[in-house]
């Protein structure tokens, strides 16, 4: 398994802070917001890890975290040109994933208690949460525990179940890529690949333990910082 870090994007939501660096090397609390994703993929024992970053001051990735030699991992690089969404920056690896499933979890998600990776085949596996401001995620419709469809940040959600910044996908998920198009914001959904593994009965749905959060705005900056500084992971 393969590991991947999504950290494109402009980061237009925490300007003026995102004009002198990228978004994913903000603190929250006390360390670059890049290196929460980066230990959760580590701890899941991955060790290949290819982190996909915005043109902006990508070269800073490499001043923090250079080779992975000195954390015992192989990094490697690659630069996503527009802002062209998720999966769009996911398509840029699949030559480094080589046929291998992938851990995809986005730059700006911290998760209190690291997903379960383990026993990944094939299909792929997405981690849910029940959150009081579902209208700002993907929506999962859950029947049970199975998923039957997923809304990208509807007006009206079907549930509460909010899809986290983290999933698992077989190889498949490359030409799923292929078969979308950009949507209303001009975007590469991953809501898009999500409900193509739905509509093959190959998707997985498992619930965020602990908090979740992004920290992609400055509300949620600020308060992923004080969940950080409240829980385990500042002793990291
Ligand atoms: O946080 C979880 C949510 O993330 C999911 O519930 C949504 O289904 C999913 O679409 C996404 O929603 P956002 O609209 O909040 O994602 P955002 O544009 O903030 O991007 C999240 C991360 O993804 C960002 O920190 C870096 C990466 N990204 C994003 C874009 C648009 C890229 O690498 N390239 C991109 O072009």
């Amino acid at each position: 398994m393969k590991g991947i870090i999504l950290a494109g994007g402009t980061g237009s939501r925490l300007a003026p802070m995102t004009k002198v660096t990228n978004k994913h090397l903000l603190p929250v609390y006390h360390q670059p917001m890049v290196m929460y994703p980066l230990q959760m993929l580590m701890r899941g024992g991955i060790k290949d890890i290819m982190i996909v970053s915005g043109k902006g001051h990508a070269g800073h990735f490499l001043e923090l975290l250079g080779s992975g030699n000195s954390l015992g991992i192989r990094l490697s690089y690659a630069v996503q040109e527009k802002a062209g969404g998720i999966s769009e920056a996911l398509s840029l690896t699949e030559d480094f994933a080589d046929e291998e499933s992938v851990a995809v979890a986005l730059g700006d998600n911290i998760f209190e208690h690291d997903p379960d990776m383990s026993d990944f085949s094939s299909g792929a596996r997405i981690f849910v949460k029940e959150v009081s401001d579902p209208e700002r995620f993907g929506v999962a419709d859950l029947n049970g525990d199975k998923v039957v469809s997923i809304e990208e940040k509807p007006r009206t959600p079907k549930s509460q179940y909010a899809v986290s910044g983290f999933y698992m996908y077989d190889t498949t998920v490359f030409d799923k890529i292929r078969k979308t198009s950009p949507s209303e914001r001009g975007e590469l959904e991953i809501t898009d690949v999500n409900n193509m593994y739905i509509s093959d009965g190959k998707m997985e749905a498992r619930t965020v333990e602990g908090f979740w959060t992004d920290a992609g705005t400055i509300e949620s900056l600020y308060r992923a910082s004080t969940l950080v500084k409240n829980s385990h992971l500042h002793e990291i």
